[in-house]
Order: C-alpha cells, then structure tokens, then sequence
C-alpha cells in the first residue's frame, strides 16, 4: 500500500474510472487530477468516497504540478490526449499534453521524492507492419502524432526524469475494450460491438492488419503490478501490456460478432486505410510479474452486448462515448 494518496491522472477517463474504483476497493488513498475533457461522469457515484480527492486541473500548467505530487510516492499518468484522431484536432495540445507535460510532471515527480511513476505509453509505437514479433527492444516506427508523443515522452521520462529513488516504469498498452463507466466506443472491439448491436452490420476495413487487444480490467491489473512490483532489473523498464493468445488480425475478430449477434452481416472491405498492424510480444511481462489475461476478447464483446441489451448506457451514439 502506498504511504500518501496514489496520485492518478487522467482519473476520470476509460481506463482511469477503473483504476481508481479498484484502488478505492483496495483501501488506498486517491488523488485525480484531470481536467475533464469529456466530462466527469466516468467517476460518478463516488462523491461520498473520504479517500477520493478529486481535483480539475489542466497539467500543461507546470504551476499545478507541485501541488498535485504533494505527500505521493506513487503517481499513475493516463492523462492525455488520447488517439490518432483527438491529437490530430489540435496537435500543439496533443504535443504540450502528451509530450511535454508528461516529461515536465515525471521531473517534479522525481525532484519531490516520487518513487514508482507509472506512464501509459501504447503499442502503437511500434507502427508499421512487420512480421516479426515485437519486443520492448524491437526498433519503434510511429505512424501518427499520438504514437509520436507517446514514444518521445517515454524517452524524456527514461532520459531526463532523475531522482535518489525515482523508479519509472513504462507500460505499453494493446488496444484496450471491454466496459467502463467513461465507455469509449471509439476503440475497435467496442465500437464493432456497438454496430453489430445497434445496426446489425459491421464492417472491417482490410482485415489483415495485426493488433493486440487487452481488457480494461487488466490494464488496471497491469497498473496495479506496475505501482509496487519490482521494475525489470535489466534494461529499460518498459514492458507491453497484453497476452501472447490475444494478438489478432482484425478479420479474425468476425467469427466472435457472428456468435454473439447469430444476425449479423460482417462486410469485408477490402481497403484499410489504417496502416497500423503490429504483432506484440508479452512475454517480458509474464516472466516478470506473471501477468497474464484474465479477459478475452470475446468475454468484452459479449458484456459490452450486455450492458446494451439493458440499457444501462444512455444513448450510446453520444459524443461523450468517443475522443473525436
Ligand atoms: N484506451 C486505449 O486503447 C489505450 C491504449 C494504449 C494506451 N492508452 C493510454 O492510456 C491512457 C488513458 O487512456 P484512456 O483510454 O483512459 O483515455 P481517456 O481519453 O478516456 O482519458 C484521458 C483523460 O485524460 C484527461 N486529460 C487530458 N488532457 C489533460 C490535461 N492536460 N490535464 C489533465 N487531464 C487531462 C482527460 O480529461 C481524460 O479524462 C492514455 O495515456 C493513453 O495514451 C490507452
């Protein structure tokens, strides 16, 4: 258990409104800093939480840094702007947030006596297609802003974030689905899910492209190893998040939709005009922590489909649900 409040930014987002329910059940102090770009919703139903602060900050603003770090020796950093089409609305705010912020917040963190700073970078780092399995060490080919800026702050954090006991650890997540109270359905397993269930068709764009997929409820696993368990004790800390078994091509994932929507109609579009495709190794992460999936991508589609049926998301075509 941390000694301070866990400091969590981006608290309020996808990932984040997980993380911080899991901490809360777990008996840990929580700090969330985030400046609610698509609304605080993802953390209702906590206002009554004594061991929840809550503050609206924007973190480009280096004045908040201190404040937010005071009394933290663990900080978990989600906030950003998240996606290829968020970052490409106002590219200096996807620069200054994802990039130079984050590298300005892990200084501090380091200066003030932060121990174990968690960033969340992506696998989509790794860009192009290639056939090779990719490791942590595999060369990196960002193909968009958003995987730049993830890749430089990593860097930055690695390079200029030094502290007596600063330990960074880097995650590097697949492409997460699954449930959570900030739902995004602007990510591919939920969106297709989305589809299927409100218009009985979906469509998937080439199809071959590889991508590795992982459940929010075990990136908040991930988190939860990488806040108090020991970094890798040879090389840079930086490990992919996911599961061997769940690297697909997106043609594959057509088989799940057809179980569990018997109706639908599955378009096979020949061009895609996303070139991203990247197959993951996660064997660096179950050698050192013993993580593995507790989810697959079929366990997300089928609550997602759930959730839907009772209409327990509220006009699920809003624009709240997607980044851009
Ligand atoms: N969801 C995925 O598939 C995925 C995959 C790989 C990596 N990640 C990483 O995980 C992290 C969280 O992603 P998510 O899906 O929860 O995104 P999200 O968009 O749901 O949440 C991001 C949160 O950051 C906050 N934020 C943005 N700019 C801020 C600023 N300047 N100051 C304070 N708060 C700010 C937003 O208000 C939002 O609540 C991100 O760092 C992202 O790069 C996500």
């Amino acid at each position: 258990m941390s000694r301070g409040p866990v400091l969590v930014t981006g608290g309020a987002g996808y990932i984040g409104a997980i993380l911080v329910r899991r901490l809360l059940n777990a008996g840990e102090r929580v700090r969330v800093l985030d400046r609610m770009l698509h609304g605080a919703h993802g953390l209702a139903g906590l206002e009554a939480e004594e061991r929840l602060e809550v503050r609206t900050v924007d973190l480009r603003d280096p004045r908040t840094h201190d404040e937010a770090l005071e009394g933290c020796d663990t900080v978990v950093h989600l906030a950003a702007i998240v996606g290829d089409k968020a970052c490409a609305l106002d590219e200096e705010v996807a620069v200054q947030t994802n990039w130079t912020a984050t590298v300005n917040l892990a200084c501090r963190a380091a200066v003030l006596g932060v121990r174990r700073f968690v960033f969340a970078s992506t696998c989509s780092v790794y860009g192009e297609g290639r056939n090779e399995l990719l490791t942590e060490s595999s060369p990196v080919r960002p193909l968009s802003l958003y995987a730049e800026t993830r890749y430089h702050a990593e860097r930055g954090i690695l390079e200029r974030a030094r502290g007596a006991s600063f330990e960074p650890v880097i995650l590097r997540f697949g492409t997460v689905y699954g449930l959570s109270p900030r739902m995004r359905f602007d990510l591919v397993v939920n969106l297709l899910t989305l589809r299927a269930a409100r218009d009985g068709e979906i469509s998937i764009f080439g199809g071959s492209q590889w991508r590795p997929f992982v459940h929010v409820i075990d990136i908040a696993r991930a988190l939860e190893c990488a806040m108090v368990e020991p970094p890798p004790l040879e090389g840079e800390p930086i490990l992919n998040v996911g599961d061997n078994l769940e690297n697909y091509q997106l043609r594959d994932l057509a088989e799940y939709y057809e179980r569990a929507f018997p109706r639908v109609r599955v378009r096979h579009a020949p061009e895609a005009s996303d070139p991203r495709t990247y197959r993951v190794s996660f064997d660096r992460i179950e050698r050192l922590w013993g993580f593995r999936a507790s989810r697959r991508v079929p366990d997300g589609i089928e609550e997602i489909a759930a959730a839907l049926r009772a209409g327990s998301i509220p006009d699920p075509g809003h624009r709240r649900y997607v980044n851009a």
